[in-house]
């Protein structure tokens, strides 16, 4: 029998498209799923199972649907691209700072705060300007660079209004001073597929290509290819978007990004990176 992969989805961006495609070319045994359309009976686990194949790539849009459908694939034996476990570090900003510290990776330094008090103490004790994070989102959401005390109170006092009590997990960084671009690399198991600079957008300061940045083609090599293959190694490997920024005491990886985003990457490096996925997951498929 020839390996089945599935891909699991809510919305079709190009990256989704592109990692059909490239499974279509390759005659592999594939569904493409709406998780939108799912429902499963959790307490069966046997009872979905052929929907999903040997091996699942979950590409939902949404972290936490993604993160729960992975914990019902991975109950019903089915290998997910990623990892329940990889998801959950990449998903969440603290727990992945705290990974890649731990493992002596280069890293900014993070202070993390349960009130507005104690945030604005973790501000001055970074000092200004500094960096306020969600634990939780992307596409540099509800990032905010903390310029001074007065901006840093109302930026402060509005996290502790807003509703969703993670907004109140004060996940406080130093701003680094780089160039207006950082590093985005995409690794698949244990190779890089494609590295590139992202450059932001005139009007913003942050360099996530859905913020409008535009991508060059760079190549990873030495002492930063290395730290990006350990930093994806250390939150357990997969196929991930790992994050650099240049400073000028060398670089530091900011974060890991479980369901990596390759439009730019692809673009601008000419490389197939969704062939790459589909065939690492072949490969996973055929252990
Ligand atoms: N500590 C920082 N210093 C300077 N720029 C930062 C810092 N943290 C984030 N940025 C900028 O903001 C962007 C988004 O931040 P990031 O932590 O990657 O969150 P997201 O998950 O939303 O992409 C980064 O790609 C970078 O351009
Ligand atoms: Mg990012």
């Amino acid at each position: 029998m020839p390996p089945s992969i599935s891909l699991l989805y809510d919305r079709i961006r190009v990256e989704e498209k592109e990692l059909i495609n490239a499974a279509q070319k390759r005659g592999v045994d594939f569904k493409a799923v709406d998780a939108k359309e799912l429902h499963l009976t959790i307490t069966d686990p046997g009872k979905d199972r052929e929907l999903f194949g040997e091996v699942a790539l979950e590409r939902c849009v949404s972290h936490f649907r993604g993160l729960h459908i992975t914990a019902i694939l991975e109950n019903m034996g089915i290998c997910v691209i990623n990892s329940h476990k990889v998801a959950s570090i990449c998903g969440n900003k603290l727990l992945c700072s705290m990974s890649l510290a731990k493992a002596g990776i280069p890293t900014p330094k993070t202070i993390v705060a349960f009130t507005k008090e104690e945030a604005m103490t973790a501000v001055e004790e970074i000092g200004y300007p500094a960096v306020i994070k969600p634990v939780f989102g992307s596409w540099g959401r509800l990032i905010a660079p903390l310029k001074d005390r007065e901006t840093t109170q109302a930026i402060l006092e509005d996290r502790e209004e807003m509703g969703n009590p993670l907004y109140q997990i004060y996940y406080i960084q130093e701003m680094v001073k780089r160039p207006p671009r950082d590093i985005r690399t995409v690794v698949v198991g244990d190779l890089i597929a494609a590295s590139i600079f992202r450059y932001s957008a005139p009007d913003d300061w942050r360099t996530n290509i859905a913020r409008g940045g535009h991508a060059e083609s760079f190549p990873v090599s030495g002492e930063l290819r290395e730290m990006i293959l350990k930093a994806a190694e250390v939150v357990g490997g997969g196929v991930l978007g790992v994050d650099a920024m240049e400073t000028e005491n060398g670089f530091v990886i900011h974060e890991v990004n479980s369901t990596v985003e390759f439009k730019g990457a692809m673009s601008a490096s000419e490389v197939d990176i969704p062939g790459k996925i589909i065939e690492y997951a072949l490969g996973l498929a055929k252990r």
